[in-house]
């Protein structure tokens, strides 16, 4: 079975593949099928912004299509950046100066829990979805640390590691983030679906 990723993330691909061709499933991004689905992430949680680019691309190209959205929600933000943490303070803004934003709305503040979310998304043509959530918590640290990595992962630190995401080797981090997490799950869901199991 093929399915395409709603993604331009060749990152991505890499991931869903090694785990989707585990269950025999070939995994294409958009522009291997010829198309390019601009879609608008307006839903307020992560579970709909994957659905809605899930289904988008399923519609483009008649194939069961994978979506994802994931980011940061910190407590004493109201659960902020959360699904706008791609986007937060600004399109123009690098990685650096989101998380310094971060770091600013919680100077003073004691209460520094936190926990990266990934949702991920497949919708077939049929209009079924097989749908999985990962979370990982952890702390917003003072400062920066660790060179690794991307977006928030130098402030945000896994206690039970003592290291920050960008203090991890990948293998570190995919063992406990909130993507490794979701991607595992929606291995076992997707196999469930297709095994004519699901719920
Ligand atoms: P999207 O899921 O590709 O829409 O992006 C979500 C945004 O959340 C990214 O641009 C990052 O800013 C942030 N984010 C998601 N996962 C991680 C992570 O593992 N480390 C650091 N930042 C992340």
């Amino acid at each position: 079975m093929k399915m395409v990723l709603a993604s331009k993330n060749p990152h991505k691909l890499t991931e869903m593949e090694a785990i989707l061709s585990q269950l025999g499933i070939e995994v294409v991004l958009e522009s291997d099928v010829g198309v390019d689905v601009e879609v608008e992430e307006t839903g307020a949680t992560f579970e709909e912004n994957a659905a809605l680019k899930a289904t988008a691309v399923m519609k483009a190209t008649g194939l069961p299509a994978i979506a994802d959205d994931s980011g940061l929600c910190v407590t004493a933000l109201g659960g902020g950046p959360g699904v706008y943490s791609a986007r937060y303070g600004g399109e123009g803004l690098n990685d650096q100066q989101r998380y310094q934003l971060v770091l600013n709305g919680l100077s003073g503040q004691l209460d520094r829990s936190a926990r990266f979310v990934s949702c991920i998304c497949c919708a077939f043509p049929n209009g079924d979805r097989v749908e999985a959530r990962g979370e990982c918590p952890g702390l917003i640290t003072y400062s920066p640390r660790g060179e690794d990595g991307f977006g928030y992962d130098p402030i945000f630190l896994v206690p039970e590691k003592k290291k920050t995401f960008a203090q991890m080797t990948a293998e570190e981090k995919n063992a406990i983030s909130h993507r490794g997490v979701a991607l595992q799950k929606f291995k076992v869901e997707l196999e469930k679906y297709l095994n004519g199991t699901h719920q």
